[in-house]
């Protein structure tokens, strides 16, 4: 027997590759050993790790490879050998097809130890990091019906279940409104029941699809552009105030019959608006909303703060989680009346106005100009004087003549999007010297690298993992890191 073969053996002693179709092979008796940080399940041969969706760590399954790359198979299943002793049944009939919740077929208490888990990868892995023990992973009060916001999107094709297509009967094309399935822009999941917003939702949404396919509005079709319904925006308070934005290529007699019945089926629907958006892509930032019926913002509350949101808002989707999270910062800030806090990254204002009632003041900086115009008034709406809004690149507000005009900051907040923070802006972060810094993250690598960048100086004296969103694999992180 070769070396090769010999070493083969001692690392998957039951992982055989039997077939080679177009080239690429059968992995047999694979063992599901972790997950990896974008969610999928992970296995090994010899010399290469196997990514395959829809598994979790304890599964043994036979896959086949579907594509090849130096250091990495992609693969899918073929058969199962052994189910892991980590699954639990799937609540939603969607799951599988829908890209939204796909760790629902793993306990919650397990999907955050690997929520956790990735936590600590990253940060020793990634920003090769000293880092004192985790603080456990803040889990969600709520796992299901937890977001404020969904977005739906119609297409003149529905995706069609493998069983549907296997039952042979004849297929017709219909649309759909629903989710995109996962890496298909031109398919849509009809979806009949969703778990992850309260009531009406599904009733709104289904009600909406019905009216639409007995009256031939015609779904969009994002190839050649065509059809007229494009997107249904719902968002829900705790309160129970209801915004429902239709997303139109163009406003007719019939859409106007769908509103106004939209109306009076669902009275508790508190603004009822709608876009119409004639561009090839779905982006509505630049577009007129008109006010069907209601008003035209809803009203939320964080912490006994009042937060007025429009239809293109920002708000963090998950209230009660976010209240959670912002109360580790505001421990984490441990804020006195004397402190100049600078919170950048600051969207709508949300941290920035927790913070302000411990703070001497608050200075927000914020990318998008309408989210910095939000925060304004939610400052106002509060009665809260001690904030400045700034709307502008960081990269380019940020600088030694900012910091020497508004001060050196005694606490800096960051929250920056996924993409993590521009090295210019760890530079200058890294030359100035506040009391301590809140790193808030929605991607623990790109904080893990930005955590690096920021040199030798700074010791991270608390990790505190939060779980926004149950079933996925996404988690938040904050850190603690103070000047030595
Ligand atoms: C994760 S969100 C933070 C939201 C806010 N802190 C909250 O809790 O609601 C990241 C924010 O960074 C903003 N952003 C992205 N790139 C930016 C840039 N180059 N300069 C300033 N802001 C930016 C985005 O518009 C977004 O509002």
């Amino acid at each position: 027997m070769s070396a090769l073969r010999k070493d083969f053996l001692f690392l998957c002693p039951n992982t055989i590759i039997v077939a080679r179709a177009k080239n690429l092979p059968k992995l047999t008796h694979l063992e599901i050993i972790d997950i990896s940080s974008d969610g999928r399940a992970v296995g090994k041969t010899e010399n290469r790790v196997v990514f395959v969706p829809k598994l979790v760590p304890g599964d043994v399954v036979d896959v086949q490879v579907v594509r090849k790359r130096k250091s990495y198979f992609e693969a899918v299943v073929e058969k199962f050998h052994e189910k892991s002793k980590l699954r639990v049944e799937p609540f939603c009939s969607h799951f599988g097809s829908c890209g939204g919740c796909k760790w629902q077929h793993l306990s919650y208490e397990n999907q955050l130890y690997y929520k956790q888990k990735q936590v600590r990868e990253q940060l020793v892995r990634i920003g090769n990091l000293e880092i004192p023990e985790i603080r456990p992973i803040l889990g969600s009060e709520h796992t299901q019906h937890y977001r404020n916001k969904l977005e739906y999107s119609f297409c003149d094709r529905r995706w069609f279940e493998k069983s549907e297509i296997e039952k042979g009967e004849a297929i017709e094309q219909q649309g759909g409104l629903g989710f995109h399935v996962a890496g298909r822009f031109d398919r849509v999941l009809q979806i009949d029941n969703c778990y992850l917003q309260q009531e009406p939702s599904n009733a709104i949404r289904n009600f909406v699809h019905e009216f639409c396919l007995a009256s031939d509005l015609e779904y969009y079709n994002p190839r050649q552009h065509t059809g007229i319904m494009r997107n249904l925006m719902l968002r829900i308070t705790r309160s129970k105030e209801i915004m429902c934005v239709l997303i139109v290529a163009e406003y007719n007699d019939k859409i106007e019959q769908l509103l106004t019945e939209l109306k009076h089926q669902f009275p508790e629907i508190t603004s009822l608006q709608y876009i119409v958006n004639t561009k090839k892509n779905d982006s509505i930032f630049d577009l007129d909303v008109k006010t069907f019926s209601g008003k035209d913002t809803i009203e939320e509350t964080l912490d006994g703060l009042r937060f007025t949101i429009a239809a293109k808002s920002f708000f963090q989707t998950n209230t009660l989680q976010t209240e959670a999270l912002y109360n580790q910062v505001r421990e984490m800030a441990s804020i006195d009346s004397n402190d100049l806090v600078y919170d950048l990254y600051s969207g709508a204002g949300s941290i920035s106005l927790y913070l302000a009632r411990y703070a001497k003041k608050v200075i927000g900086v914020e990318i998008v100009e309408q989210a910095v115009q939000d925060a304004w008034k939610n400052a106002r709406l509060n009665n809260i004087e001690n904030v400045e809004f700034i709307a502008g690149d960081m990269k380019e507000v940020l600088t030694n003549d900012f910091i020497a005009k508004n001060g050196v900051p005694d606490v800096l907040i960051l929250d920056p999007p996924r993409a993590g923070i521009h090295k210019d802006v760890i530079e200058l972060i890294a030359s100035v010297s506040p009391k301590r810094i809140v790193y808030v993250s929605c991607n623990p690598a790109t904080q893990a690298r930005d955590i690096a960048l920021l040199g030798s100086d700074w010791k991270i004296l608390v990790v505190q993992p939060v779980d926004m969103f149950p079933h996925t694999h996404h988690v938040e992180n904050i850190v603690l890191l103070e000047k030595i």
